[in-house]
């Protein structure tokens, strides 16, 4: 039995986590961090977790000496988790952080988005956990660094074409929508109901943190620069997430050569869909499940290829796939615990 411990386990991922990991065989939720609820239970936060799923919430100082951990999940805000993650490695307990602390690999670029890093000695050995990318790597990893949910859906939505040469990726134009929980739990003016429940905004037009992350991950995947002209939006729905992503084409490119080619990218994925022609992602049929839906058109007239993809920003997006990693970081079998359906309607 894997014993984990989560940080910033009241949060909407930490949250996740455990409904996720209560369904996991072979893990248990062994304590969590809170400063809000400190010393008391999660099952006084999450009333209808069962008695027997229940665990202490402490700070964060003494969640770091729990002795019998086997592997901490970071669900913290970003430089939160980089001041944590080495006195944990340190006892031999895996990390998987759910923030961007760990996942750009140069510190340069890191401190140009986010100021100044606390540990960049980890920078190096952490593996950027998207596993239809890196799997290999993760399997051998201590430290996990899980994407961010944007760049999780225009890494998939472009790795099977960023090298075919019927496409121009030089730049590319990601059109992203995230449900409100993408922004955390903690009260904000601008995503309090009166402000986001009824409306649909732009926001960070530019200069959008993930960024970097896309360009870092679609670079290293086509081996030459790649640019990311990224537009997020922020719609009245409390989880889901879909981009839209623009990518000029060089000639006349077949439907169904494309169609073969993301099938075959995709072929042993348990998590990725390719879904028929003429059939959209929708956020509501990937709700609550750990399936990326994508799907694309070719607009012969403008020259144009529109890939779409669909997330739960919170499980595939965040928590699911932190609970893939852990499945492949100790060697299980890789969907346990994540293969139930999305909760449609
Ligand atoms: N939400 C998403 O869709 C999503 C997707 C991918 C990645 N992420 C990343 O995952 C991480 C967690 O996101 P979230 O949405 O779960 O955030 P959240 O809802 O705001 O939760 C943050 C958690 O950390 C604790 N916390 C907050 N500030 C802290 C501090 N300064 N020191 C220690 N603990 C602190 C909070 O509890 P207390 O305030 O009680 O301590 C809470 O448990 C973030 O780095 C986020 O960028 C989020």
């Amino acid at each position: 039995m894997i014993r984990a411990i989560i940080f910033g386990a009241t949060g909407y991922t930490g949250l996740e986590l455990i409904r996720i990991l209560s369904g996991h065989p072979d893990v248990c939720v062994i304590g969590g961090s809170s400063r809000t609820w400190a010393n008391t239970k999660a099952s006084e936060v999450l009333v209808y977790l069962p008695q027997d799923k229940d665990f202490p919430l402490v700070g964060i100082d003494e969640l770091i000496q729990t002795r019998e951990a086997d592997l901490a999940f970071l669900a913290l805000p970003h430089g939160d988790s980089a001041s944590v993650a080495r006195r944990l490695l340190e006892k031999g307990i895996k990390v998987i952080d759910l923030s961007a602390d760990f996942r750009l690999k140069d510190l340069g670029t890191y401190e140009s988005w986010y100021g100044n890093h606390k540990d960049p000695d980890l920078l190096a050995s952490a593996v950027y956990g998207l596993p239809e990318i890196h799997r290999q790597e993760i399997k051998k990893a201590e430290l996990v660094a899980n994407p961010g949910c944007y760049p999780s859906t225009v890494v998939l939505g472009l790795a099977p074409i960023i090298n075919l040469p019927e496409f121009e990726t030089t730049c590319v134009i990601a059109d992203s929508k995230s449900g409100i929980s993408g922004a955390g739990r903690g009260a904000k003016l601008n995503t309090s109901f009166c402000e986001a429940g009824e409306g649909f905004k732009p926001y960070g037009v530019v200069g959008h943190r993930h960024i970097p992350e896309m360009e870092q991950e679609l670079s290293l995947l086509a081996g030459r620069s790649v640019k990311v002209r990224f537009t997020p939006h922020l719609i009245p729905i409390s989880r889901g997430m879909v981009s839209t992503i623009y990518v000029r084409t060089r000639s006349g490119v077949q439907p169904e050569m494309l169609r073969q080619a993301y099938r075959d990218f995709y072929r042993n994925e348990p998590f990725v869909r390719v879904l028929d022609g003429g059939v959209f992602p929708d956020t509501v049929k990937v709700r609550g499940s750990n399936f990326a839906h994508i799907s694309f058109e070719i607009d012969a007239r403008t020259d144009y290829g529109i890939i779409m993809v669909a997330i739960d920003n919170l499980v595939k997006g965040a928590s699911g796939c932190a609970v893939q990693n852990m499945n492949i970081m100790f060697n299980l079998e890789e969907t346990l615990a994540l293969t139930g359906l999305s909760l449609f309607p």
